[in-house]
């Protein structure tokens, strides 16, 4: 990703997303060297955004439009993040999943990830809703 993807990346995240971050949040990953990548054909479709700290990464934000969900991008976008983690020594991703978004919790237990434990009152506004934090070992 790139700063002139944040345009379209933040439309797509509005598109998807029930509390979707503003552009600012993603130029913000950027200039704090998360790891920010898009998926891209004609134009980008995808996005996912990976942090790295020591022993440990966090999976900040990932999707796919909706016209191309369900072609194994998503599943392709995790298994980067799980490599390139790996590689950079994290021991483990953890993430952050509704747990009313059973198709995103599907390809997370489907990759391997595992519940760890609830976060309270996690997303919102608007409307206050819990975390699933899910975990893989790598
Ligand atoms: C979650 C998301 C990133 C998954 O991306 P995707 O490209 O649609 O996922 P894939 O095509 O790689 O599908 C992965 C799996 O889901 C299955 N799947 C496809 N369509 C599905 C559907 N409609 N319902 C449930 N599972 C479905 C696929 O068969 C595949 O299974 P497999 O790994 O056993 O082969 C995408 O749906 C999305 O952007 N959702 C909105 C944003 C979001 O919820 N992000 C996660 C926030 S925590």
């Amino acid at each position: 990703m790139q700063d002139a993807d944040v345009a379209t990346v933040a439309t797509l995240e509005a598109e998807v997303s029930p509390a979707p971050w503003s552009p600012g949040i993603f130029s913000d990953c950027l200039r704090a060297e998360y790891e920010c990548w898009v998926v891209r054909a004609d134009k980008v479709f995808g996005f996912a955004i990976l942090s790295l700290a020591p022993g440990e990464a966090h999976l900040l934000n990932i999707a796919i439009a909706p016209d191309r969900q369900g072609q194994g991008f998503g599943r392709k976008l995790l298994r980067k993040a799980a490599n390139t983690a790996k590689k950079e020594g994290a021991e483990r991703i953890v993430l952050e999943v509704r747990p009313s978004n059973l198709r995103a919790r599907g390809i997370y237990e489907r990759a391997g990830f595992e519940f760890l434990s609830l976060r309270e009152k996690y997303y919102g506004p608007p409307k206050k809703e819990d975390a699933f934090v899910y975990t893989l070992a790598l």
